[in-house]
């Protein structure tokens, strides 16, 4: 394993004040999207969808690394350029999404295991060939009252850290994301206890696979009432519950976090995220790790609703994504306000 390669790609990921655009939707997930948008759901349609963002100018601005999907990472722009080409000319680096989706995990009704460790060490060498320095990976954890379960976690969390100790020794920074979905009626206090449980079970199964800590990247939910829990909370309520939970269970020396957003509205991704690195601003009050974003849906949201599959509202729709871009990027200062989005 090279330290200094995977050390020197989480600093160019997290160092520079930069977040990161995840558009790595599986083809099915990404014309879930489309239908939404009233967009035909072809390969057409998805490739004009990720040239559009990843043509965006000075998108490198606030965005240091794009996840891309097996589809997207082989894809060209109309004029035959292939988007790592642009991604690497504007100083971004290519990530790709390497889990091969969600299934049922047997003897666990409702529960599920991500998949894709075979032949992973093959597809991992292909992608560094094909340019990708960083990969992703997502587990998902559904809360009712009986999960998740101790086997959904266990299980879960072995693949995250086989699929990271794999992605090491390729070369390729690992984003270990174990999501704990929004979905639901449960509380902050229900959220922040699975979180925990669940990140405590990473970590231990990320040591036993010897994983480096100081070359991956951890993917959280934030930790929030869930969609349905008729407690909402303050943003200042959410950062604390997030960082509070984090501490205890996220050991110091991994390079950063990138928080997903998890289907919450753009702008209350961005006031959390603010809300976080605000509160730790200034000497004395340092947190251990960076707090960054890697959003997919509270970045491109507002920008595919603009587009609407027409070549006429491209540029609008650029200007949508590289407006949240910005007002994430003041986040990681502590420095966005409403007054950015009028
Ligand atoms: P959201 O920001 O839409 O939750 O997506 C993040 C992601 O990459 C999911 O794997």
């Amino acid at each position: 394993m090279n330290v200094q390669a995977l050390v020197e790609t989480t600093r160019k990921l997290m160092d520079g004040g930069r977040g990161l655009l995840a558009m790595d939707e599986s083809p099915a997930t990404c014309n879930k999207r489309l239908l939404a948008a009233g967009i035909p759901q072809t390969e057409a349609a998805r490739r004009a969808y990720r040239a559009l963002m990843v043509t965006t100018p000075a998108l490198n601005d606030s965005i240091s690394g794009v996840i891309l999907h097996d589809e997207t990472i082989r894809q060209k722009t109309t004029g035959g350029i292939p988007f790592v080409n642009i991604l690497r000319d504007a100083d971004i680096l290519a990530g790709i999404k390497v889990d091969t989706g969600a299934r049922a995990l047997a003897l666990h009704p409702g529960e599920t295991i991500t998949e894709g460790l075979d032949g992973l060490r093959g597809r991992l060498a292909d992608y560094f060939g094909l340019g990708a320095r960083f990969a992703k990976w997502r587990a998902v954890f559904t809360v009712t009252e009986a999960a998740p379960s101790r086997g959904c976690i266990a299980a879960n969390a072995h693949a995250l850290a086989r699929y990271a100790a794999l992605c090491q020794e390729a070369g390729i920074v690992p984003i270990v994301e174990p999501e704990v979905l929004m979905d639901g009626a449960h509380t902050r206090e229900t959220c922040g206890k699975v979180t925990e449980d669940v990140l405590r079970c990473v970590f231990e199964n990320l040591h036993s696979q010897s994983v480096c800590l100081e070359g991956m990247i951890l993917k959280p939910n934030m930790v929030l009432p869930r969609s349905a829990c008729p407690e909402q909370a303050t943003d200042d309520e959410v950062a604390d519950a997030t960082l509070m939970h984090l501490r205890r269970a996220v050991p110091a020396a991994i390079a950063g976090i990138a928080f997903l957003s998890g289907g919450q509205p753009a702008e209350r991704a961005t006031a959390r995220l603010n809300a976080m690195n605000a509160r730790f601003r200034g000497p004395g009050a340092r947190l251990p790790w960076p707090l960054s974003f890697s959003f997919a849906r509270a970045l491109q949201h507002p920008a595919l609703e603009i587009w609407r599959g027409e070549d006429a509202n491209v540029a609008l729709a650029q200007r949508a994504l590289l407006h949240r871009a910005a007002c994430n990027r003041a986040a990681l200062r502590g420095e966005y306000s409403q007054s950015m989005e009028a």
